[in-house]
């Protein structure tokens, strides 16, 4: 039994010691503020909670690691803080498609308990281990810069008010939610008895297929279904100016790069989808990949 506190109420963890924080999180008490932005690779920081006042990435840490812990995610941080940082996020337009920013926010908050008032080289450093693919890191300093300042003489901060008329900066719509972890992303819809998918992608940039063997991972307890390019009727290829791009390399074709993907799980759950893909048996011919680079 693993003791530790999260967000102020006591757990007593009877599982599998080596699952991770964000995997109990998510998939067991559907806490889902913390994101799942790199499946567990440690190299984007949208799972970044507080583990005894400091910044850490949740699917970077084992349940056995949390003993006498106290964990924090934002759903358990002071309302005040939170709410003052997200309106900065929002106010600074540092909310874009917002999947990075409840990450962005939990480091902004454990950052300003440690330096209420961070000069920007500051801020850029605590930022290091965050990805964000879609607002730029500009807008989010502003919003530490900002965020500091209001918690600091302790003012409340509003979301901007606009006119609404064309030709004004807006904020942008659903962006508090968003900023607290409230907005629904695909990967945070839980229903009963629903099913987990995973895809299995390419070993090699470019390769031949020559053989795809599902036969092991369709015996595994748990497995629905397993799909692959032949079970796709019709056109598999889309794009949105020239249908070039496969959505599923077949046997006897040839990939194009690593995200190509050569097969799909349907299982009871995310674990059983993942461990299956590891049993899908491919054999390759390799070849060399074929990059371009330019130089600007
Ligand atoms: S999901 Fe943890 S760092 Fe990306
Ligand atoms: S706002 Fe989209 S990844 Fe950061």
């Amino acid at each position: 039994m693993i003791f530790f506190i999260l967000n102020g109420k006591t757990v007593n963890y009877e599982g599998d010691p080596e699952r991770t924080l964000l995997d109990f999180l998510r998939l067991d008490l559907h806490i889902t503020s913390p994101k799942d932005g790199c499946s567990g690779q440690a190299t984007c920081g949208a799972c970044t909670v507080e583990i005894d006042k400091k910044a850490k990435l949740a699917c970077a840490i084992k349940m056995k690691k949390l003993e006498g812990t106290e964990v924090l995610t934002m759903e358990g941080f002071p309302e005040y803080v939170r709410d003052t940082i997200a309106k900065a996020y929002v106010n600074k337009g540092a909310v874009q498609c917002g999947f990075c920013t409840p990450g962005f926010i939990s480091r902004t908050k454990i950052l300003l308990q440690e330096n209420p008032n961070p000069t920007l080289q500051e801020i850029q450093n605590a930022l290091k281990q965050h990805l964000c693919r879609c607002t730029g890191y500009k807008k989010i300093e502003e919003a530490i810069l900002l965020a500091a300042e209001k918690i600091r003489n302790n003012e409340q901060l509003e979301i901007t008010k606009t006119s609404g008329k064309i030709g004004i900066s807006h904020p942008k719509y659903n962006s508090y939610e968003t900023a607290v972890g409230k907005h629904n992303f695909v990967d945070d819809i839980y229903l009963d008895e629903m099913l987990f998918a995973a895809l299995k992608f390419s070993d090699h940039p470019k390769a031949k297929i020559l053989i795809i063997n599902t036969e092991k991972a369709s015996q595994l307890e748990g497995v629905h279904r397993i799909f692959t390019a032949g079970d796709i009727p019709g056109e598999r290829k889309v794009g949105l100016i020239y249908q070039d791009w496969p959505v599923m390399i077949g046997t006897g074709e040839t990939t194009h790069y690593i995200g190509d993907v050569i097969a799909g799980v349907v299982a009871d759950s995310d674990e059983i989808a993942r461990k299956a893909l590891s049993l899908i048996n491919i054999e390759y011919e390799v070849y060399s990949p074929v990059s371009d680079v330019f130089w600007l």
